[in-house]
């Protein structure tokens, strides 16, 4: 197994889609340009969603051009469906970031169609990209919500997970991701879920999404990586929680899931200390927001020298 491990920033889509005023673009740049130069090579940039719906993000197009001006760089976005999708090729961000649900309930309520519908969307967005003639065409990456629990269905078939994972295999996608939008999940589901996907979807890579809702969010990531798993979405200071998911907190926080790597031994490229200067403009715009985060509240153990700190 790698001894690397990719964290990549989500806050700029899971958090700021639920925070209530609007960060200015100015401001998401610069939370950007910080945390890719504190060492994290892949951040969520914006979501392409009707602006009416969620107007944090109006300035997707500007956003994704200023997040594509730096070198190395991956710069991501989240699409619900193939106009999501007609959007971020044009713009040539490297890689969309489809969401569908495990559940169906879940499905019908944020993106309005049955996981069918949702199936049948994400081959048009493949045959989108793979015809055409873009100078880089982006990965197409199926993303699975809901699945390790739903707040309108409750318990979700894992069966379903792989079964769904296999299907957007088949359809064309280039890398998985497996969420736990609600904060559901507990270490041994994780286990048996990624085991499950992993021994049934071949050779392609599969990133582990959990939210910190119920406090199991790190114990969750750890029993990921102990599949094997080595990309994991992560928001800084914790921000973000989900629309359809009432109580449903942020993300596993960005530093914390570092901190956890670094100390195993796992290099996650990520200068810790630098990272937590970044939270600094998160609270600045969002003074209202709560913030989590461990590392934050008690620093680095004295003589801590993660991997990333010591090369
Ligand atoms: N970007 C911008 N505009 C879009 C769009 C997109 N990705 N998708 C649809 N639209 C526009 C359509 O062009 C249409 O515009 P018009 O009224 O001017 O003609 C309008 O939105 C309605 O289109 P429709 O296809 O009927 O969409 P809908 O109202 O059924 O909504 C989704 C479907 C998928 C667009 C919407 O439910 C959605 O964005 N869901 C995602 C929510 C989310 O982000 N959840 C959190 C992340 S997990
Ligand atoms: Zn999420």
């Amino acid at each position: 197994m790698s001894d690397k491990v990719t964290i990549r920033e989500v806050g700029l889509r899971d958090g700021l889609q639920i925070v209530k005023g609007f960060m200015p673009t100015d401001t998401k740049l610069a939370w950007i340009a910080a945390e890719h130069a504190a060492g994290v090579t892949e951040i969520e940039v914006c979501s392409f969603v009707p602006p009416r719906l969620i107007p944090q993000f109006a300035d997707a197009e500007a956003v994704v051009n200023g997040a594509l001006a730096l070198p190395g760089l991956a710069a991501t976005a989240l699409i619900p469906n193939l106009k999501g999708a007609e959007r971020g090729l044009a713009l040539g961000v490297h890689k969309l970031n489809y969401v569908m649900s495990v559940s169906e309930r879940h499905n019908l309520a944020n993106v309005r169609r049955s996981t069918q519908e949702s199936l049948d969307d994400f081959r048009r967005i493949v045959a989108l990209v793979r015809d055409s003639q873009v100078p880089r065409r982006p990965k197409v990456v199926g993303g699975l919500s809901t699945a390790f629990g739903c707040t309108l269905e409750g318990r979700v078939s894992e069966a379903r997970v792989v079964e769904l994972a296999v299907a957007l295999v088949r359809a064309g996608a280039d890398e998985l991701t497996i969420a736990d939008t609600v904060g559901y999940g507990d270490p041994a589901g994780v286990r048996r879920v990624f085991k499950a996907v992993l021994d049934n979807v071949g050779d392609i890579p599969v990133a582990a999404h959990f939210h910190d809702t119920r406090g199991l969010g790190i114990a969750n990531a750890l029993a990921a990586a102990d599949t094997g798993i080595r990309a994991f979405d992560a928001s800084l200071a914790g921000l973000g929680g989900c629309p359809h998911a009432p109580g449903a907190t942020g993300n596993v926080v960005t530093e914390d899931l570092a901190f956890l790597f670094e100390s195993m031994g796992l290099a996650t490229g990520i200068d810790l200390n630098q990272l937590l200067q970044v939270r600094k403009i998160i609270e600045a715009s969002l003074p209202d927001e709560p913030l989590s985060g461990g590392l934050a509240r008690a620093g680095l153990p004295r003589g801590f020298g993660g991997h990333a700190l010591a090369a």
